[in-house]
């Protein structure tokens, strides 16, 4: 790992020098330099950062404290901070909770969800006096809810049953729809009727309701008694024909939850400290016009609408699913997970995924101050479904080659988060870990010279990990 006195070794040029020992030994390309920034976040404990992280798990999503580590050195308060592939959240809430203006944009509804459902946060009080009147609202409606589980869930009854919507509320153009067979096979009967009530009333436009279906999507499955189903773990829904394999095999039957009381314990967990002074900004769209949609937001809201940092993972080739894998949620949501899978950009191979980052990067460039810092998380990937991938390794390399550089951006180096990528895809994947990253690349790049040289200048600062940071308590 390089130690921080190693900053002012390292080449500050990409076409400085002859190989370095430290690159080879780092795996990196003789032409590329390493920036040597502490790795404290690895040291963190799991749950760093504010408590609205945790909402619900997000595959491939990077710790608070990763983001904090460059929030902290490359962005003051006030500043925009930027997350164009902004996932479950984390550097649009952590960079709120820092008192800078966190944006996070996400092309998949799902991870639209919870990046809003952070950034304008429902206040403590406004969610439990909604679920209060939820509770209410289902003990007066509770038999007929019942009635319809009880007929999606039995075998006579199931293939004719239809349920509203979700969010279908009880409008006049209620629509009605099928349960899928693995849905109802998850709960327990009662909870199944209290999740069919729950995802026709919920609205996904209003804060307080999106919170609680982001939170909902926290607690849907999971092993401890926190979880409304205990039919698989709360990283990613388990494909449905194992489902019906595994439910089929161990007869399983879901222990009966309250989904009022599951949930409300939930939203005073996440609430375990203040609400972020500043709200957020969570956009749903294309990362390729990220850039320009953000400062049109930002400057609807009177804002400064540049940003002077970038953190953010892109997809990675082939990897994670992020519908398929979510499917039980997205059901909830009332969201089409094949749909999300068409639309996202993780299926690329290597070339058409160096065109798309090159455009995202191009799009990105005018929404950047001049010092901007942009920090790219890009996970290798050995192989695919068990077939090696060519061109899956050493890809942040390429990223920069081929799509940071003929956009004019300048490289301040390559650092490498190994131990932290080994064990998140490693307990994610067990026995098919090979699949997923060996080492995660992180590429600093300046949106200009002066970029440059502010990444490669903050690269040793000492960063506070006191949490909430002194002199900024969240209020
Ligand atoms: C590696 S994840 C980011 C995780 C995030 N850093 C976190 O901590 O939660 C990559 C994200 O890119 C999103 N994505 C894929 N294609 C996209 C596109 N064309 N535009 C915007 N987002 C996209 C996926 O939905 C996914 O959330």
């Amino acid at each position: 790992m390089p130690s921080p006195q190693s900053a002012a070794a390292v080449a500050p040029s990409v076409a400085s020098g002859g190989p370095d020992a430290r690159q080879l030994s780092l795996g990196l390309p003789a032409d590329l330099p390493a920036i040597a920034i502490p790795q404290e976040w690895k040291t963190q404990q799991r749950l760093w950062g504010h408590s609205f992280h945790p909402m619900c798990s997000y595959l491939a999503s990077f710790p608070a404290s990763l983001a904090h580590a460059f929030i902290a050195r490359y962005s003051r308060p006030g500043d925009v901070v930027l997350d164009p592939f902004s996932g479950r959240g984390t550097t649009s809430l952590q960079a709120a909770a820092e008192g800078r203006i966190g944006v996070g944009n996400d092309l998949n509804p799902f991870a639209h969800l919870l990046t809003a459902a952070k950034a304008e946060p429902a206040t403590r009080a406004d969610a439990v006096t909604r679920l209060t009147g939820l509770r209410l609202a289902w003990q007066a409606d509770a038999a007929a809810w019942q009635r319809l589980a009880d007929a999606v869930a039995s075998e006579e009854s199931a293939a004719e049953a239809r349920v509203p919507v979700a969010g279908s509320r009880e409008g006049p153009d209620t629509g009605t729809e099928p349960v899928p067979a693995e849905v109802a096979l998850a709960f327990h009967r009662r909870t199944l009727a209290q999740l069919l009530f729950v995802r026709t009333t919920l609205d996904l436009t209003d804060r307080t309701d999106r919170f609680l279906a982001a939170a909902l999507t926290g607690i849907l499955h999971g092993r401890s008694a926190t979880y409304l189903s205990t039919l698989m773990p709360n990283t990613f829904s388990m494909a449905p024909r194992y489902v019906r394999e595994f439910a089929a095999r161990t007869q399983f039957q879901s222990p009966e939850r309250d989904v009022f009381d599951c949930l409300a314990a939930k939203v005073i967990r996440l609430h375990r400290q203040p609400v972020p002074a500043a709200a957020g900004v969570a956009l749903l769209g294309d990362a390729r016009d990220a850039g320009a949609r953000a400062r049109a937001e930002l400057r609807g809201r009177g804002l400064p609408d540049r940003a002077r940092l970038v953190v953010t993972s892109p997809p990675y080739l082939r990897v994670v699913k992020y519908g398929y894998y979510n499917w039980l949620r997205t059901w909830l949501l009332g969201f089409d997970a094949r749909a999300i899978d068409r639309t996202l950009d993780d299926a690329h191979h290597r070339e058409p995924y160096l065109v798309f980052m090159r455009e995202v990067l191009a799009g990105l460039r005018p929404a950047l101050t001049e010092d901007a810092v942009v920090v790219l998380v890009v996970g290798d990937v050995e192989t695919d479904r068990g077939r090696q991938l060519h061109g899956g390794v050493g890809l942040a390399e390429r990223v920069w080659e081929n799509a940071a550089a003929p956009e004019g951006y300048r490289l301040a180096g390559v650092a490498l988060d190994d131990v932290a990528a080994n064990r998140k895809m490693t307990k994610l994947w067990g026995d098919e870990a090979g699949r997923a990253t060996k080492v995660d690349r992180i590429l600093v790049i300046g949106a200009t010279e002066q970029g440059r040289r502010r990444a490669l200048a903050g690269a040793a600062i000492d960063v506070d990990w006191t949490w909430p940071p002194r002199g900024l308590r969240a209020i």
